[in-house]
């Protein structure tokens, strides 16, 4: 067998150890399960699965397009938004190619580089936040594309809309800037960008969000991108014909409806972030703020045995060695009971 050697130098995805009824809060799901309106339209069209989907996801398209204001020209759904990082970073990145983003980030942006034969590179972060001053200065003219995360996994801090604009003025026009904010339904701050309205400030600017976090449907596989309409129809180009399953598109535009399930996920969030905040306090552990449904802290110990002793106390957790942390976890907001239950383990093998 001859091979690529980009491909060869890829890690495989190894699945994270789960305990059988071990409480998760390792993935950033919602606590509170699917949104309801969704789960309703997946029991009525269940018979739709002898059919293929609709290959132009028209109807959700046009949903979204409802939601923001915005053409139905401008949204690319995926089979998650993982899928559309390998549709940008192919579609943009041709072999020996830079892709930029950030250290201590999610990991997808460097594996879809690596598939292409592009070469990550990585600014460090600034007390726990994209650094986007030091990402542009590592600009040049090898540079295709930028990923931010905003929030970030795993820190959960973000970048405010005057930062970026500062950002932008840097950025050549021919660098094409991904903003993933598959947590942005979670952010409560201010000043926190309307990248939807930036779209028609910037022609180099894509979106990705999704319905896996807030909406509670990370199983079905959906998200989206959102960008000007020349550059999702370059997009599209990329796609395999029927890349979004049929109740995925039903019930992501049914989720998206669900404005009663999405403020209680967001309630919940809240309770729930001030609740640890203030038991991290208490137990002396220094963590970030957060602007999502996660929380990264620092636990003075080795995070992988500290992942082993909350697991055997039926409590999984995202250690964070594989992002260069070793002394710490991301925990995942859960419900009032699911942290108190975190944090009864947690005090335990302290
Ligand atoms: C920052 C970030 N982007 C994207 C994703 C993946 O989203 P999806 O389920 O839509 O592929 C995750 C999932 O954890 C994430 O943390």
């Amino acid at each position: 067998m001859q091979t690529k050697e980009n491909i060869q130098n890829i890690a495989p995805y190894t699945a994270g150890v789960l305990k059988a009824g071990a409480l998760k809060l390792a993935s950033n799901e919602n606590p509170l399960g699917p949104a309801p309106r969704a789960l309703a339209v997946i029991r009525q069209n269940l018979d739709k699965l002898s059919l293929y989907p609709d290959g132009g996801c028209r109807a959700l398209k046009a949903a979204l397009a409802g939601h923001y204001g915005k053409t139905p020209e401008s949204f690319l759904p995926g089979n998650g938004s993982d899928e559309l990082f390998h549709f940008i970073t192919g579609a943009f990145i041709r072999g020996g190619d830079r892709m930029l983003t950030s250290e201590v980030t999610f990991s997808e942006y460097t594996f879809a580089t690596r598939l292409f034969a592009g070469l990550p590179e990585y600014a460090p972060l600034q007390d726990g936040k994209f650094h986007l001053a030091e990402i542009a200065g590592r600009i040049t003219d090898k540079t295709r594309l930028i990923f931010l995360a905003n929030p970030n996994n795993p820190t959960g801090t973000y970048f405010g809309a005057a930062e970026f604009a500062v950002f932008m003025q840097q950025v050549p026009e021919d660098v094409m800037v991904v903003i993933d904010e598959a947590y942005a339904e979670y952010v409560t701050a201010p000043d926190y960008p309307d990248s939807i309205r930036l779209l028609d400030d910037y022609k180099n600017l894509i979106l990705t969000r999704t319905f896996s976090k807030i909406y509670g449907l990370a199983g079905l596989r959906i998200g989206y991108a959102v960008a000007a309409p020349e550059v999702i129809a370059y997009l599209n180009k990329t796609r395999e014909p029927f890349n979004v399953n049929t109740l995925a598109q039903l019930a992501a535009a049914a989720a998206l409806a669900d404005t009663e399930f999405v403020q209680r996920s967001r309630e919940n969030n809240e309770a729930g972030k001030k609740y640890l905040y203030a038991e991290f306090a208490r137990l002396g552990l220094k963590y970030y703020p957060t602007q999502a449904n996660f929380i990264f802290v620092y636990i003075q110990q080795d995070c992988l045995a500290a992942f082993q002793k909350l697991m055997e106390l039926g409590v999984t957790v995202r250690p964070l060695q594989s992002f260069g942390v070793p002394d710490a976890i991301r925990v995942t907001i859960g419900t009032p009971e699911q942290n108190q239950k975190f944090i009864q383990a947690l005090q335990e093998i302290l």
